[in-house]
Parts: C-alpha cells; structure tokens; sequence
C-alpha cells in the first residue's frame, strides 16, 4: 500500500519550507515533529481539547491568529506564514537565543508554569491576546475577564492557572497603548 502525498509549501518562522511531499492525512503536529524536528509545541489531548499544541497563524493582515496542530491537516497551512513556539524568542545571527518574548519573559518571573507541558499553548495564546489588544485596546475594567476568557481553553493539568492570569494581566498593564486610559 502506498501513502498519498502532496507537496507542501508554507513560511515557518519567517523561513521558506518546501515544496515536501507530504502524506495528505498528517496533521500539522506530526509535521512539524516528524519533517521539521519543531518539537516545542506539545502533544496533550490529541482531540483538540487542551491547546497545549497550538502555534500561530500571521493572517494577511498582520493580525495573529491561534490554531490547533493536532487536529489540522498539515495542508491547511499551505502557502500561509506561521510561528511556532521556536520563534516567538529574539535569536542572532547563529540561531542562540539572545531574548526571550515579553509573554516568556512574564511567565519565568511569575514562575506561572510547573512541569511546563502546557506553556507552549500559554505562550501561544497570551501572545495572540497581546496582538489583539495592541489593535483593540479595552478599559482596565473589562482586563480580567478579557484574559480568561482567551486563556480559558488551554487546560493546565497542574492547575497554574492563577500565576499566567497575574503574569498575563500584569504584562498588558505595563505594555502602553493595550489598556484605555
Ligand atoms: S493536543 Fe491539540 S488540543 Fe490537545
Ligand atoms: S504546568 Fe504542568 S500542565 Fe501546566
């Protein structure tokens, strides 16, 4: 029996990838694991529940967007510009991380994570939310609900949620122009 393939083509990372034959069945996590050894985002669920395995989508317009890879096709995201979890930090020109992301940076001083298997979709998710108040600011009264209600899907099996809300919440109140006056 032969597996069908088709090729694919996308921009990981601001890196061109492909043309891959790629099996047309595969879901963009065993793609990115298996074809681009991009590990960071993390198998939980496998049905779309948890969003540990979340990475961004760069829509045409700049705006970000979060989808799940465990139930996506890895042809879905032909020919669209996507961020893993490996790119959300600043690195040189050898590829060593020299900074990490804001929303990185928040989780360590707020030690929000413990095993850390959900922090890629944490990362993911407030990094999204973050976007979209940069072009939808809110009044500081509507700030909690507005972080759990976008936070709300990742599921953290050790129970971390309080400390990503306070990290999350504390990053937007110092991050000018997310927060109405
Ligand atoms: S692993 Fe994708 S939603 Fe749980
Ligand atoms: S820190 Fe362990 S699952 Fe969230």
């Amino acid at each position: 029996m032969t597996i069908a393939t088709k090729k694919l083509s996308l921009t990981i990372n601001d890196q061109a990838v492909g043309p891959i034959d790629v099996p047309e069945a595969m879901m963009m996590q065993d793609f990115l694991y298996e074809y681009l050894n991009l590990t960071a985002s993390r198998m939980g669920c496998g049905q779309g529940i948890c969003h540990a395995c979340t990475i961004i989508v760069e829509k045409d317009d700049g705006a970000l967007e979060e989808t799940r890879t465990c139930i996506m096709g890895a042809h879905w995201f032909a020919g669209k510009k996507v961020r893993t979890v490996e790119g959300h930090a600043k690195r040189d020109a050898t590829g060593a991380i020299v900074a990490l992301s804001p929303v990185q940076q928040a989780f360590i001083e707020h030690f929000s994570f413990q095993c850390g298997y959900c922090t890629p979709g944490f990362v993911t998710g407030a990094t999204v939310l973050m976007d979209q108040l940069k072009r939808n600011p809110i009044r500081r009264e509507e700030l909690e609900p507005t972080i759990v209600e976008a936070l709300d899907r990742h599921i953290c099996r050790c129970s971390g949620y309080v400390r990503y809300l306070e990290a999350v919440r504390d990053l937007i109140l110092q991050t000018p122009g997310l927060v109405k006056a």
